[in-house]
């Protein structure tokens, strides 16, 4: 068995100067909110210091809850994870920004976030309903504010000094460019979905070029099909390397420059993806220009609707 070596502990530093952000990260959109609870601790003392959340999850309250028993136990101070959580699209409305802001923090039971983010660059009819829809089913939207409007609340929330970092999320190139030449304070992060069957090259350049660290969401492919766990390519690679294919697959995201997230309610997969070993060069290049499989499983980025698309186990 290959031994695991410090790729795990791998920080991508911010480009705001407020520090860095850990490249292997616990996601926590998990519907079941004692299964939240106990994944998040369990990530915590495995290991994972970096924990994304959303407003849209209603997984706040749990992962506050998680947190808190892991500092009480003494097991990790504050300052050691850093946490992020998300801007649902119903408060785009600048006026709305902050009061959004502090109840996810209330719930989280936190006195700073270290990252918020647009959680997607649509705007729904403000209010309470956080998937609203008229009388035909279809998604609400608000035309009567831009992206760049909500940007500078968001800016206003780190020029306060409760936020450390402000980003993007499910956006595409076009916007990106759109936020960084407009802004004040420049995304520090942008949080897409991405993994070998949706690599967004051309998106991981540009942040690249501009400092922006990138986030990989559904890292491992988000159990759908067709399953990239399952893929010729990242099996013989585990093999060969003595690793499981999500092993692979999380250590390709890393060694590519990017930060990423997994999510399990599963302990000893929570274990498994904390283990993760540096891949061979020539590993690596298999993955990126072997695989030509392009698979994008969330639909958000180009419809606007959330969620991921339903396919066959
Ligand atoms: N901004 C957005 O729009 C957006 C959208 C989606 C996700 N996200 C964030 O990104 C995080 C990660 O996304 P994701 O949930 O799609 O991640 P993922 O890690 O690609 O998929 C999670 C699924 O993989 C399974 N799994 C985890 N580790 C495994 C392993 N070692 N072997 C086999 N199966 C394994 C999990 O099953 P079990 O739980 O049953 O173990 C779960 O069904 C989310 O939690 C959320 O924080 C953001």
């Amino acid at each position: 068995m290959q031994q695991p070596d410090n790729i795990r502990y791998t920080k991508l530093p911010l480009n705001n100067g407020s520090g860095s952000i850990p490249a292997l990260g616990f996601g926590t959109l998990i519907p079941d909110p004692v299964a939240t609870r106990d994944a998040t601790r369990a990530a915590l003392e495995v290991g994972f210091h970096e924990l994304d959340t959303a407003e849209r999850y209603r997984t706040e309250k749990e992962v506050g809850e998680a947190i808190q028993e892991v500092f009480k136990a003494g097991k990790i101070k504050r300052e050691d994870v850093f946490i992020t959580t998300k801007l649902w699209n119903t408060n785009h409305r600048p006026e709305r920004v902050k009061p959004a802001f502090e109840a996810s923090l209330r719930k989280l039971q936190l006195d700073y976030l270290d990252l918020y983010l647009i959680h997607t660059p649509y705007a729904f009819l403000p209010g309470d309903e956080q998937d609203p829809r008229d009388a035909n089913g279809n998604v609400i939207y608000d035309k009567g504010v831009t992206l760049l409007d909500t940007w500078r609340a968001m800016e206003g929330l780190v020029d306060e000094g409760r936020c450390k970092a402000i980003g993007l999320s499910d956006v595409s190139l076009e916007q990106v460019k759109g936020i960084f030449e407009a802004a004040r304070i420049k995304p520090a992060v942008v949080h897409v979905e991405s993994h070998p069957y949706l690599p967004e090259w051309e998106l991981l350049n540009y942040c690249k070029n501009k400092g922006i660290v990138f986030q990989a969401f559904a890292a491992l492919g988000h159990s759908s099909e067709p399953n990239l766990l399952e893929d010729p390519v990242i099996t013989t690679i585990a093999r060969r390397v003595n690793k499981t294919p999500a092993q692979v697959l999380l250590a390709w995201a890393i060694q590519r420059g990017t930060a990423l997230l997994t999510t399990s309610k599963t302990l000893s997969r929570i274990n498994e993806n904390f283990d993760v070993s540096t891949l061979p060069e020539e590993s690596m290049r298999e993955i990126s220009d072997g695989i030509k499989s392009r698979v994008r499983f969330n639909a958000v980025v180009e419809t606007g609707v959330p969620g991921f698309i339903p396919r066959g186990k």
